[in-house]
């Protein structure tokens, strides 16, 4: 077993996380059911605030909120002093529910709507990362006719795509987000930005890819973006007082996965930039991150329980649980890779190797392929590892299965931050046929 956060085996030979013994919250909760390990959130979220603290660099660290997005848990988000990226109305909403400080809320999206937009302005937010000409009109329009001034970022596509060890140069990026910064597009943007009267641009975004394991890109993104900078400095008389690098710190998912701390991502981008701040002269801008899956990815945990079973005798083993691509759509959308054990016996010798199917109504509904695991009986307990992050909230009611509750642990104690579904929530927003069409 990786070792993730507080998760340990105790003497019952349970798998314990936060202090609680994962069969007590499947008694007390049920099964699927997530489960975060809180403590795990604020080591990470310290870790990266730190790095920057300890650099003397200023910094703001925004949870990318589209990886876990609960009112729990962005109060969390802001007891750990973080911001926050949020890249919906719905997300926006959540926040302002969670009472997070609005100053500290960055807005992304590659189509904003105008009433998502008017929210932004009416909640005071601390930021829009602007990512195509129509947002830029249409929120100077909107400022306009509210009398407000939004700070902005504008998000550019620097032409580096990077994804787990690799990375591509590509010059200009096929990409629906952002302008890019190759052709001559974020010239014109700043352009417009600066004659706008409601826009006040604080500097650059950008987001290489996710899941990264290499520094390499992060540090070519900020090169470029330094030397974007250095040539607008001189062209427009522009200086940036904040550069966005995104997230995309890569996590272990499985032991093939070689993730860094954040703090060694953190120092490499840091120096690049001073770096290049030194050389061209510039004002050392202030570094924004958003990390999502690596402030909460390793954090979460499933819990199933086991059922049905088939085998095919020289093929499989077919091991079925009582959750699947509802709550985790990740094996099914790309592929993505999980370790687990049984929760109730970890200890317990491996015998065999099972692939854990889901219970939708989908072939590709499988969440983990041959997984070595003690011999399954009815009803052990599967936990899979790492699902903190895009699990929840990429989950749906495919098959009209209900979303699984949320539970936090630390200290010994267990709460709930999302409730269960009922079979009464799945059906809540229909409504009847019509009488006329009845008739
Ligand atoms: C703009 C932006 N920022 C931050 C993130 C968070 O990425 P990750 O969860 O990989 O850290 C994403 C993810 O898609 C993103 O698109």
């Amino acid at each position: 077993m990786i070792k993730y956060g507080t998760a340990e085996v105790n003497e019952l030979g349970h798998l314990q996380i936060g202090g609680v013994d994962t069969m007590d919250l499947v008694e007390q909760f049920g099964t699927p059911l997530y489960v975060y390990d809180v403590g795990l959130i604020r080591e990470r979220a310290r870790g990266f605030k730190t790095t920057f603290e300890n650099l003397g660099v200023t910094a703001q660290v925004a949870y990318a909120s589209k990886a876990f997005s609960a009112i729990g848990m962005i109060q969390l988000v802001a007891q750990e002093g973080l911001s926050l990226d949020v890249v919906s109305g719905g997300e926006l909403y959540t926040a302002i529910k969670a009472e997070f400080p609005t100053e500290k809320i960055h807005f992304h999206g590659n189509n904003k709507s105008k009433e998502e937009l008017l929210m932004a302005i009416q909640y005071n937010i601390g930021c829009v990362v602007v990512d195509n000409f129509y947002e830029l009109e249409l929120l100077q329009s909107l400022c306009v006719e509210m009398n407000h001034t939004m700070k902005i970022l504008l998000r550019v596509t620097p032409g580096i795509e990077a994804h787990t060890h690799d990375y591509i140069l590509t010059g200009k990026e096929d990409s629906k987000f952002g302008f890019d910064l190759n052709n001559g597009q974020a010239e014109e943007a700043l352009t417009v930005a600066l004659n706008s009267s409601h826009l006040h641009v604080l500097g650059l975004h950008c987001h290489i890819g996710s899941q990264i394991f290499e520094t390499i890109g992060f540090v070519l993104a900020a090169e470029k973006l330094i030397k974007k900078l250095a040539d607008w400095k001189n062209q427009f008389n522009f200086e940036a007082k904040v550069l966005n690098l995104g997230g995309g710190f890569g996590i272990r998912y499985t032991n093939e996965d070689t993730p860094l701390e954040p703090e060694e991502y953190v120092a490499e981008i840091i120096q690049k930039v001073q770096t290049g701040v030194e050389q061209y002269q510039l004002t050392m801008p202030e570094i924004w991150i958003e990390p999502g899956r690596s402030l909460v990815g390793d954090a979460g945990i499933t819990l199933y329980k086991t059922g049905s079973s088939k085998t095919i005798p020289e093929v499989r083993k077919y091991l079925a649980i009582d959750g699947g691509m509802s709550d985790n759509i990740r094996p099914a959308l790309y592929d993505a890779k999980y370790e687990a054990v049984l929760a109730n016996r970890v200890n317990d010798p491996v015998e065999e190797t099972v692939s854990v199917a889901g219970k939708c109504c989908e072939s590709g509904d499988m969440l983990i392929w041959d997984l070595p695991l003690p011999k399954a009986k009815e009803e052990d307990i599967l936990a899979v590892f790492c699902t903190g992050a895009y699990g929840y909230s990429m989950a749906n009611n495919y098959n009209r299965i209900p979303r699984p509750p949320v539970v936090f642990v630390e200290n010994g104690e267990a709460y709930l931050i999302i409730k269960r579904e009922s079979y009464e929530d799945i059906v809540k927003l229909d409504l009847p046929l019509s009488v006329s069409v009845k008739q």
